[in-house]
């Protein structure tokens, strides 16, 4: 089901962007006016996300198998493991948990979920949060029931089980309702989904009941420009992501760019972790969730936690590296510069303190030719006193340094006062 999904919303993403470079010239300005005029009416109300939300989703593991009970064991894991201390504070429930709307349109839960109000009751009885999945659309990637004509409904049902995060994927809403009712208008299609995340926003506002409001619609039309007048705490910004290097380091290089639209409140979402997942090396596991936590991103674990090794649970649980992601600043960082296949990238940090990642994304070890640090590319003059977050070690950064990395891994330094 997942690849299918995924795959489908490759071609779909590919299409777009296709259909709308060769037949619509400049399809962006008039929805950003429509949404200027939105954004007075559905501006964020709830203090919720001031940092990355941080947890657990069930899709990059279980995907539609997902039921009850594996959200109860994650719940119980996510407290035994320390990964509650560490921060993971939501369960997100992703696709797949949907039934059938009786006659009154109210929609109940299928089988794996008999009780929703009884599992956020056992969730919040832990000490964490529970998050679900909807969309636009009439269908869900998965095929099941999505919100489309029911938002203020579903937005109610929610409130009453106590639902702390919805992930609204757009799914069919694409084909059913923007490709049906403009077909050869882009910019038309672009604000049929502006008022399709502003509809739910205003239907979760209403209810008063607070909740991370989550878009997931890959991207498309640079959501980062108006998704927090929506409401959106945080948007995707790209396609799913997988557990291979190809995967993180093809997103890791769409961030480029996007740092200035987040902020405490609002984020910019690379997709869920997949730490522990597929055939991550080490090395991978350890730069993808550095380099997660260097751009502010969401850290949403999505593995099997009743079988998670220990070195996955020692980089999920690192508390230095969780503390960039987590930093009260919110500035995400940006890439320095780059030089050959390594990469520089900063975060700065709250009280002048500075984040340094050097990231090997090449498929050869540079050890043999080490790569020389540029603290002068960094705005930084003389040796400088910081701590290594995989060693824990403490160490001291001079100019034209060579750097030692395996394939794929990262040196991740916190400097406290940089010069
Ligand atoms: C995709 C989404 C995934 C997952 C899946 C469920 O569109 O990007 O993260 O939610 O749908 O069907």
């Amino acid at each position: 089901m997942r690849v299918i999904a995924s795959l489908s919303l490759a071609v779909l993403a590919l299409t777009t962007f296709t259909a709308s470079a060769q037949t619509t010239p400049s399809p962006k300005p008039a929805p950003k006016a429509a949404t200027a005029t939105r954004a007075k009416a559905a501006a964020p109300s709830k203090a919720v996300a001031l940092t990355p939300p941080m947890g657990w989703n069930s899709w990059n593991y279980f995907a539609a198998k997902v039921t009850d009970k594996d959200i109860r064991a994650s719940a119980d894991q996510i407290v035994s493991t320390g990964m509650k201390d560490a921060g993971y504070i939501y369960v997100n429930i992703d696709d797949t948990w949907e039934g059938e709307r009786d006659a009154s349109g109210i929609l109940h839960t299928n089988s794996k979920f008999p009780d929703m109000k009884a599992l956020a009751d056992y969730v919040h009885s832990k000490g964490l949060k529970l998050g679900i999945y909807s969309g636009p659309g009439g269908k869900t990637c998965a095929g099941y029931p999505a919100s489309l004509d029911h938002e203020v409904q579903d937005a109610q049902l929610y409130a009453s089980w106590g639902i702390d995060y919805l992930k609204y994927d757009l799914c069919s809403f694409r084909k059913d309702v923007m490709l049906a009712q403009a077909p050869d208008d882009e910019a038309a299609r672009m604000h049929l989904m502006f008022a399709a995340y502003d509809k739910m926003g205003k239907a979760l506002k209403s209810t008063d009941h607070p909740i991370v409001y989550s878009f997931c619609q890959y991207g498309w039309d640079s959501v980062w420009e108006w998704a927090p007048a929506l409401g959106g705490n945080l948007w995707r910004t790209t396609g799913d992501v997988r557990p291979n290097w190809g995967s993180i380091y093809n997103i890791i290089s769409q961030q480029a760019g996007l740092a200035k639209y987040a902020g405490p409140g609002h984020w910019n979402d690379p997709d869920m972790l997949e730490v522990g997942n597929g055939n991550l090396t080490l090395a991978e596991n350890r730069a993808h969730f550095s380099m997660w936590a260097i751009l502010a991103a969401p850290l949403l674990a999505g593995n099997d936690l009743p079988n998670m090794k220990p070195e996955i649970k020692a980089i999920l649980t690192n508390k230095d590296v969780i503390a960039i992601d987590q930093d009260k600043l919110g500035r995400e960082g940006t890439r320095a510069y780059a030089d050959g296949e390594v990469e520089v990238w900063t975060r700065h940090l709250a009280g002048g303190a500075l984040a340094v990642a050097v990231l090997n994304a090449g498929s050869d070890v540079v050890s043999t030719h080490p790569f020389h640090l540029s603290l002068i590319k960094l705005g930084l003059h003389g040796p400088q006193r910081g701590k290594d977050l995989w060693t824990g070690k403490d160490v001291t950064l001079t100019e034209n340094q060579p750097v030692e990395l395996a394939s794929h891994d990262i040196l991740l330094v916190r400097i406290a006062s940089p010069k």
